[in-house]
């Protein structure tokens, strides 16, 4: 036998305990009303004893309380008329060793005009916060996307697979390349794709901080933490990040006692400001990039063997522009399409010759270097094809090279040739002995013979690393 309402429930203290809401009222298991309090009675203008006692859908026919019957879940939120007014109502079932036994309607009059507004404002919130976010996602410092990364080539196709599984993940990752290949551009690209991308995103040039300010920089400092100390101390480059992500860029540069520090902060994930007692707990993650051999530092004591375990979670490789000439001709019609509206020209693309020497050269400056070169040539040329002539002197010589090699003796070939790579890398690494020698695949010494016997050890240029 079906239970009953009546066994369980004394209606007259339900009555008395309800009537203490705006309004309710109960049926039982058949849909019979047996609560209905005295001020929902002064608001629907209906008296008791119509009510009282009567089948729900005979005194209100769009009732939804055999609905809640029925199926024995609630209808949390509802907007219900009641005589004159419009008043929220909330319905549920009651139920009895597992049974319906009947359900409630519990109504808000009151505060209604407030509940609109604040359903409006929480709408309108919404709206704001998604702006917001769009906003502050394009002005986070994260530019760039994976789709940005230009390239069709095997190789950053498979170097963007590669940090697939790095985006979702919050260890550290280390990028490697060398210098002008893009490793900035992935940094960017992997927290734009992560969880993260709502956050900050702040670069740090560990190669551009004076020694004496990196601790500061990065950590913070309290007031009065020296002389000089801001007012009110500053936050360090960790406590901007936090939840998003810290990007250390050229990080063989940060000195050795700061690389301590570091590896305390990713270990604890916990600061001490400069001068300061209080510990600040922080949720930031670590991308780090390096074009330096850090094996080689490390061998050195340069560099901290158990920072570099800690950093190098992931690690993602990036491929240098002569590995992938296949992508010179897309990145050439982007940088294009970046100086036309950047700089005003309206050039309209690089000529045959120009990529087929492209496609020969090697580099050294990676795509860096390539965007150095197409900006100068459309500036010089203005409108039109990007030809020869518009070339830098480099390439001059090295297509006069090439056709005067072609009637040199082979050892004054190989002697030339030998010159040219060494100026080109020493140039595009801002003459630094250590990143030569790396790129060039010799050791310090032999590079220190080479320079000399080419005499360019007195020479000492030095190109900005931009
Ligand atoms: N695949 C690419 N597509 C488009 N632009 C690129 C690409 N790789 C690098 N660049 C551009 O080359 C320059 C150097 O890249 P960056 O990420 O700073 O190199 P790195 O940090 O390795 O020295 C930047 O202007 C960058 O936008
Ligand atoms: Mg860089």
């Amino acid at each position: 036998m079906k239970l009953q309402a009546r066994s369980y429930i004394d209606f007259k203290t339900l009555d008395t305990v309800l009537n203490g809401f705006d309004g309710a009222l109960v049926v039982d298991e058949t849909g019979r009303i047996v609560v209905y309090t005295d001020n929902y009675a002064e608001v629907a203008g209906l008296p008791k004893e119509c009510v009282v006692g009567k089948y729900v859908l005979d005194v209100f026919p769009d009732s939804r309380m055999m609905e809640v019957i029925n199926t024995g879940k609630p209808i949390y939120i509802d907007l219900w008329q009641a005589g004159a007014e419009t008043v929220f109502v909330c319905r549920y079932p009651i139920v009895a060793e597992g049974e319906v036994v009947g359900a409630v309607a519990v109504c808000v009059f009151r505060y209604l005009d407030e509940a609109r507004k604040f359903a409006a404002r929480v709408g309108s919130m919404g709206r704001e916060l998604q702006y917001y976010k769009n906003q502050l996602r394009k002005l986070s410092g994260a530019k760039y996307s994976f789709d940005t990364i230009i390239g069709a080539s095997q190789a950053i196709m498979a170097t963007k697979q590669s940090a697939e599984p790095m985006v979702k993940a919050r260890t550290p990752v280390l990028i490697l390349g060398e210098t002008g290949t893009g490793k900035e551009l992935f940094a960017h690209a992997i927290h734009q794709a992560s969880p993260r991308r709502d956050r900050p995103f702040i670069r740090v040039n560990c190669a551009s901080i004076p020694e004496n300010l990196v601790e500061s920089e990065l950590f913070g400092y309290e007031e009065g933490a020296f002389s000089g100390a801001r007012k009110g101390g500053k936050p360090g480059k960790f406590e901007l990040a936090n939840g998003g992500t810290i990007f250390l860029d050229e990080i063989n540069e940060l000195p050795y006692h700061i690389q301590a520090k570091l590896l305390r902060v990713l270990q604890e994930g916990e600061i001490d400001h400069v001068g300061g007692t209080d510990l600040s707990y922080i949720d930031v993650r670590v991308l780090s990039a390096t074009s330096a051999d850090l094996g080689e530092l490390i061998k050195e004591k340069r560099f901290r063997e158990d920072l570099y375990y800690r950093i190098n979670a992931f690690q993602l490789r990036i491929p240098p522009l002569r590995d992938r000439i296949d992508d010179i001709p897309l990145i050439c019609d982007h940088l294009i399409d970046n100086s036309n509206s950047e700089l005003g020209t309206n050039v309209i693309r690089v000529d045959s010759s120009v990529l087929d020497l492209f496609s020969r050269y090697q580099w050294p400056g990676n795509v860096r270097e390539l965007r150095n070169v197409i900006q100068r040539a459309c500036l010089i040329a203005g409108n039109g094809i990007i030809r020869l002539e518009h070339l830098p002197p480099e390439f001059a010589a090295e297509l006069e090279t090439r056709q005067v090699n072609q009637s040199q003796g082979l050892e004054a070939a190989i002697h030339n040739a030998e010159k040219e790579q060494l100026l080109k890398v020493l140039g595009a690494v801002g003459w630094n002995r250590n990143r030569a020698s790396e790129m060039l695949g010799i050791n310090r010494t032999q590079l220190y013979r080479k320079m000399k016997k080419h005499d360019l050890l007195k020479r000492k240029q030095c190109e900005p690393n931009m």
